[in-house]
């Protein structure tokens, strides 16, 4: 299988496995899940989700909580879009091919549904411990090693809650978008443009692959490796997230092409020019994967994936 097909076969199982976890309509607030569902089922890569199972298949067999974390991080991830496009952010009307969240429920909607998101993300994510691994602690709780390893699956599961918490908030992914809204207009330094990058964008990637780490039994070491790794390769998918801003196909891509001049933002490639950026992709990208490579990941799928996301069009 080539590695789009492969790719895709995996995300059309993880948008089945998300969709299971999408929360159904109650009477009065219907529109907010419908709006959820609206922007979670409207597409998306799945890289992060992917990225976390992947990362968690180096180190052990597949966790229970495993696809609860898978869909959280998803649901965060889609609600930084869904408020990213608002008119008070970049102001954008179309995203994975469709009409953005605000532009079909509204403003205030859009609002809603993503804060919804998020902490509906954080709900699904804790029931992992509540209904797989905290049952199974009290049903053998005899000394057993089923016993301390339910323990142990649930130690884990807290730890990934704290390292979602903390990527997705106002040191990560939430002031990675505080510094990119306060310095539009402003000339900036690269420093600043690589602090936004690293916030807004790594922060999530670093989370998903930590977190798989974590899952899988990683010791603290590795875990910090995965933390790096995700770095880079945020890097290198951000600064490839603004080549195709100006040289992408928006068909392709299903979001509008464009949208950071509209904005006046100092990016990568406003900075340093489109072969400098390029450059740059290719040079953290190697870093990521050879960070991969040294925790076994040679010649894994998670390899190929990391390879096509710099090298994507869409
Ligand atoms: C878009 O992320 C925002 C960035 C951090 C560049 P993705 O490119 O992963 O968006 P979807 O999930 O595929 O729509
Ligand atoms: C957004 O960066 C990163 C987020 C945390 C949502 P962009 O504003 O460049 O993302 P796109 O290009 O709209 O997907
Ligand atoms: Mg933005
Ligand atoms: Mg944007
Ligand atoms: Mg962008």
């Amino acid at each position: 299988m080539d590695i789009v097909e492969e790719i895709r076969s995996r995300q059309s199982d993880i948008d089945e496995m998300i969709l299971g976890f999408l929360p159904g309509d109650e009477k009065l607030t219907a529109t907010l899940t419908q709006a959820m569902r609206y922007s979670v089922t409207a597409g998306g890569k799945r890289i992060r989700p992917m990225l976390m199972q992947e990362v968690s298949g180096l180190f052990g067999e597949p966790c229970k909580a495993l696809p609860y974390f898978m869909a959280a991080i998803e649901f965060i991830h889609t609600y930084s879009l869904v408020h990213d496009d608002l008119p008070a952010m970049d102001d954008d009307d179309y995203r994975r091919g469709k009409e953005t969240t605000h532009k079909v429920y509204g403003e205030a909607m859009g609002v809603l549904c993503g804060d919804a998101l998020l902490n509906y993300a954080f709900e699904v994510a804790a029931t992992s411990v509540e209904s797989e691994t905290a049952e199974s602690v009290a049903a053998t709780n005899d000394g057993t090693e089923n016993a301390s390893n339910a323990r142990i699956e649930a130690l884990r599961a807290v730890k990934a809650l704290g390292i979602l918490a903390g990527k997705a908030g106002g040191r990560g992914m939430i002031g990675g978008q505080v510094i990119d809204i306060e310095t539009e207009g402003k000339a900036i330094d690269m420093e600043t443009v690589n602090a936004i990058h690293s916030m807004k964008t790594c922060a999530l990637i670093e989370a998903a692959m930590m977190i798989g780490a974590v899952l899988g039994g990683a010791d603290d070491a590795a875990v910090k490796l995965c933390e790096k790794a995700g770095y880079e390769l945020g890097m290198a998918f951000q600064i490839r997230d603004d080549i195709l801003d100006v040289e992408g196909d928006s068909e392709v891509m299903g979001k509008p092409v464009g949208s950071d001049e509209k904005n006046d933002k100092t990016t990568f490639v406003t900075l340093v020019g489109i072969e400098s950026a390029n450059r740059a992709v290719k040079e953290h990208s190697e870093s990521a994967i050879t960070i991969i490579r040294s925790l076994g990941g040679e010649g894994t799928f998670l390899e190929r994936l990391m390879e096509y996301m710099i090298y994507r069009n869409k």
